[in-house]
């Protein structure tokens, strides 16, 4: 039987050490905030109103003293979610509407502090404890990078994990140092619903699928993140030559995915080649946190990347 909860003088029950941590962040995330989107972009979500489990805007300013970086127990939520509930999230009208100064404030244009001076070009979708943007983000410094997952506490962690890296590097002396882990971000969302909502037509370079949710059950197929129809959806957002990038330690959704994505008309499968060159390849096989699970369980892993092809003609 559960212990019965420690009470307070004033006979409340005292909060957990995990709650009392992650108020504390929740604190830290107010003043550097930045997953949160702009009021003004926010239709009614479809319960309505906003979760009660979010933060709300604020300022960019800084915090005095160093950010720890996020304990990952702190943060513990169920492994599944589901895409099709009702996860009361917030998404822009549309791209011209959505506000990234707060997820890249590295990059706020000083002509128009409204807008940034580029825009997302890589996507993780699904990106879990977001180890794989933090090796993308050396690799592609020039380059803004967006992880799009949809869990509340694990987007949390990312966000307070490059709040913690960002406040790390900077006072570091040269430019290129202190602007270090400014080009990732995170943000909270449902890419089976509302990706055309936050980037333009052929706005991504590469999208990133590492070690989607199985959904082994055959009736649950219908919520993998890749089906015809989400394939129609991330050929939208993606530039011609773009690459999506999958990889798997399930056999059969590695199966299933290829099975797709071949017989999609604007994808064509890059080579085992290519794949052996590709920098992204190597990091998306060592970096993300279900990789180096699959790793210590000596357990195989499966890669497949496409090429985004060429509209046809009309
Ligand atoms: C098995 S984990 C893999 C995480 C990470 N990519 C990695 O390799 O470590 C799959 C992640 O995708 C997220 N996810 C599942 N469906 C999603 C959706 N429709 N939109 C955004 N994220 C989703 C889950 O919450 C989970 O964190």
């Amino acid at each position: 039987m559960p212990s019965a909860p420690k009470l307070t003088k004033e006979g409340t029950p005292e909060p957990s050490k995990r709650k009392i941590y992650r108020e504390d962040k929740q604190e830290t995330r107010k003043v550097l905030k930045q997953v949160r989107i702009d009021d003004t972009a926010i239709p009614t979500s479809t319960t309505g109103t906003p979760s009660g489990d979010e933060t709300p805007a604020s300022t960019n300013e800084s915090t005095p003293g160093a950010l720890s970086l996020p304990k990952k127990r702190f943060y513990r939520q169920r492994a599944h979610s589901n895409p099709f509930s009702d996860h009361r999230l917030e998404y822009p009208l549309s791209p011209e509407v959505m506000n990234w100064t707060k997820l890249y404030p590295g990059y706020v244009d000083p002509a128009d502090p409204t807008k940034i001076t580029k825009q997302v070009e890589i996507a993780d979708i699904g990106c879990g404890f977001g180890g794989l943007m933090i090796d993308l983000s050396p690799a592609f410094p020039d380059k803004l990078i967006l992880g799009m997952e949809i869990r509340v506490q694990v987007t949390q962690y990312v966000e307070d994990r490059i709040l913690a890296l960002r406040d790390l590097h900077k006072d570091d002396e040269e430019p290129a140092d202190s602007a270090k882990f400014q080009n990732i971000s995170v943000i909270r969302g449902n890419a089976m619903k509302f990706l055309p909502n936050f980037f333009h037509k052929a706005q991504l370079s590469k999208m990133f699928f590492c070690f989607p949710d199985p959904h082994f059950k055959q009736r649950k197929h219908k919520a993998r993140i890749v089906t015809n129809t989400l394939l129609s959806e991330y050929a939208y957002v993606l530039r011609e030559g773009g690459v999506v990038y999958t990889i798997t330690d399930v056999l059969d959704l590695h199966e299933w995915m290829v099975k797709h994505l071949d017989s999609h008309p604007s994808f064509e499968r890059l080579s085992k080649e290519w794949e052996d060159e590709d920098t992204c390849v190597k990091i998306m096989r060592e970096s993300t946190e279900e990789g180096k699970k699959v790793a210590r369980n000596k357990g195989s892993k499966y890669v497949a990347c496409y090429r985004r092809l060429p509209d046809p003609a009309i």
